[in-house]
């Protein structure tokens, strides 16, 4: 079956690849013996851990192990690393509420209608913030370190969070959440988990505070110099063909493709993986039929992200249901046009409930909100038509989740336990949560030291 699905990824690294080294030559992917490759041959790389993913966890723990003394290889799909996200969230020194009423301020996208954000409603959102917080945060201390579920799970977590948030008062915040928090999911269906889990405490502090920026206002600065710090650990554009965890108990081997050169097998200790973890997307692992059960429970969202052209518009709007639940836009929709600064230049991001979105439809979205908008006069008649995308980014699957009832079958202690057993390790969002700050912790918190430890690192 995994073979069928190497041939299947054929076209994808085929024509890259010396024409000298026939499919036939590697067609014995699975045989143990193709893995004693001899030492020190130019193509066989021995690090002390291959990271998969030069995303935010992958590039975070690779730093840190490099601290460390330890060799690692990151290996990245993608020509760049890093994501596209601005904002570091952390805890905030001061409070403010400037963020959600800018956003409040702002127009319904169907009607144009204003929406007022008068003193008494700033007051409940308040209260709100600060009843989840006494009441919800204080109860769930380990949501920033990871998904850290208590066994047994609490029936409420897996309540749909709007309910949640009524028997716990704060229901006047979940506007606010469905504003800046974009997008966690349908706050009515949503299991409550997930709702906790996208507004801890340090997400809450900078939402009602400030976000951390970079001081080029653009967080690729960070990813840079982590690239340059990283050096030639890091293989961009890389399709992982084989992963092999089990002939080897003391490591793991893995071969990979770049294009324009040969297959490299890279032999590692320790294999830390830092993608998202749907069966799709690791396809080309040696999965346990434990793993294989855990990793296949999970769906995802889909999130469409860029910058959008629009000529003759300047102002930013932000896209708010009229007639939904907490105001929450529908989906699929468009959190708004946010002006990037430049003419006519928009941040777009699009959230869709499935995790199979190709560009196009995340682009196809963009234009119909355009139509919708020029139909009020909100934008110029022909937007829908004249827009075009200088930047995107397909970033699905995005917030990887399992269902109410695999939550309360314990679903999170399962995924937790096999950390480090097959000399392997998991860290991103699906283990941590979808902001950086979260991924970090859980990096720092768990994966990290694991790590060291087994390797024998200070
Ligand atoms: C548009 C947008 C804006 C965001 N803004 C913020 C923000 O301002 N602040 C914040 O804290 N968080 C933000 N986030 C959330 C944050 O980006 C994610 O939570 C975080 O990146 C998750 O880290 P990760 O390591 O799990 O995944 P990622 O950072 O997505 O990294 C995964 C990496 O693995 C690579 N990859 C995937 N599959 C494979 C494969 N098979 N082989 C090799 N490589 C592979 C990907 O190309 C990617 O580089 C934003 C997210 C989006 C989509
Ligand atoms: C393939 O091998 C032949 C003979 O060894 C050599 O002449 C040719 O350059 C090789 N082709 C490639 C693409 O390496
Ligand atoms: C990755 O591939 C892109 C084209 O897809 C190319 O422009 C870029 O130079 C490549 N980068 C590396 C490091 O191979
Ligand atoms: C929510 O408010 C109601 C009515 O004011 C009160 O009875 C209840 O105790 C509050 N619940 C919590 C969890 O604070
Ligand atoms: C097993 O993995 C370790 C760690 O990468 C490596 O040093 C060793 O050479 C590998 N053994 C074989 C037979 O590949
Ligand atoms: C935005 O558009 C308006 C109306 O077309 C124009 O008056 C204004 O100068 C523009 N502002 C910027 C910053 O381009
Ligand atoms: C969320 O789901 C509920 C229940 O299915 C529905 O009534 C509501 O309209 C949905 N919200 C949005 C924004 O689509």
């Amino acid at each position: 079956m995994r073979f069928s699905q190497l041939v299947t990824a054929l076209p994808l690294w085929f024509g890259s690849v010396n024409a000298n080294q026939s499919w036939a030559g590697w067609a014995g992917l699975g045989d143990q013996t193709k893995w004693s490759t001899p030492c020190c041959s130019p193509n066989v790389v021995d690090v002390d851990i291959a990271i998969i993913g030069g995303g935010s966890g992958g590039i975070h723990a690779a730093i840190h192990l490099k601290d460390a003394d330890a060799s690692v290889s990151v290996i990245e799909k993608k020509d760049q690393i890093g994501g596209t996200q601005k904002h570091i969230p952390t805890l905030p020194p001061a409070s403010s509420l400037t963020l959600v009423l800018s956003f409040l301020r702002t127009q319904t996208w169907s009607s144009g209608i204003p929406i007022p954000a008068p003193d008494d409603q700033q007051q409940a959102i308040r209260a709100a913030a600060q009843a989840y917080t006494k009441n919800v945060l204080s109860k769930y201390g380990w949501v920033d370190q990871g998904f850290l579920v208590p066994d047994p799970v609490p029936e409420e977590l897996y309540l749909p969070f709007s309910q949640f948030a009524e028997n716990y008062n704060f229901s006047a915040l979940l506007p606010t959440i469905a504003q800046v928090d974009w997008y966690i999911g349908n706050l009515t269906t949503l299991p409550a988990l997930y709702g906790i889990k996208s507004l801890g405490p340090g997400l809450l502090g900078s939402v009602f505070g400030e976000f951390i920026l970079s001081s080029t206002g653009n967080s690729r600065s960070l990813y840079d110099a982590a690239l340059k710090e990283l050096g030639s650990s890091v293989l961009l554009n890389t399709t992982i063909l084989n992963i092999d965890r089990h002939s080897n108990s003391t490591g793991v081997t893995l071969l990979v493709s770049q294009p324009g050169s040969a297959p490299k097998t890279i032999r590692a200790r320790k294999l830390l993986v830092a993608i998202p973890p749907t069966l799709k997307n690791i396809w080309s692992f040696d999965l346990s039929k434990q793993e294989e059960a855990i990793f296949s429970k999970f769906s995802s969202l889909g999130y469409f992200a860029g910058v959008a052209n629009v000529p003759g518009f300047n102002s930013t709007l932000t896209n708010m249901g009229a007639l939904t639940p907490f105001n929450q836009p529908i989906i699929p929709g468009n959190h708004g046009f946010i002006t990037t600064g430049s003419p006519n230049e928009f941040q777009i991001g699009g959230g869709f409930d499935s995790g199979d979105v190709t560009d196009e439809e995340g682009k196809d979205l963009v234009r119909k909100n355009l139509a919708t908008l020029a139909a009020v006069g909100a934008v110029p008649a022909d937007a829908a038509h004249s827009v075009t995308f200088p930047y995107t980014s397909n970033h699905m699957p995005y917030n990887v989740r399992v269902t109410a009832e695999d939550i309360k079958a314990g679903f999170y202690a399962k995924l937790l336990a096999p950390q480090g057993s097959r000399n392997t390790y998991w860290t991103g969002a699906a283990f941590s949560g979808h902001n950086s700050a979260l991924v970090w912790n859980w990096n720092e918190g768990t994966i990290v030291p694991g790590l060291k430890k087994d390797l024998g690192l200070k």
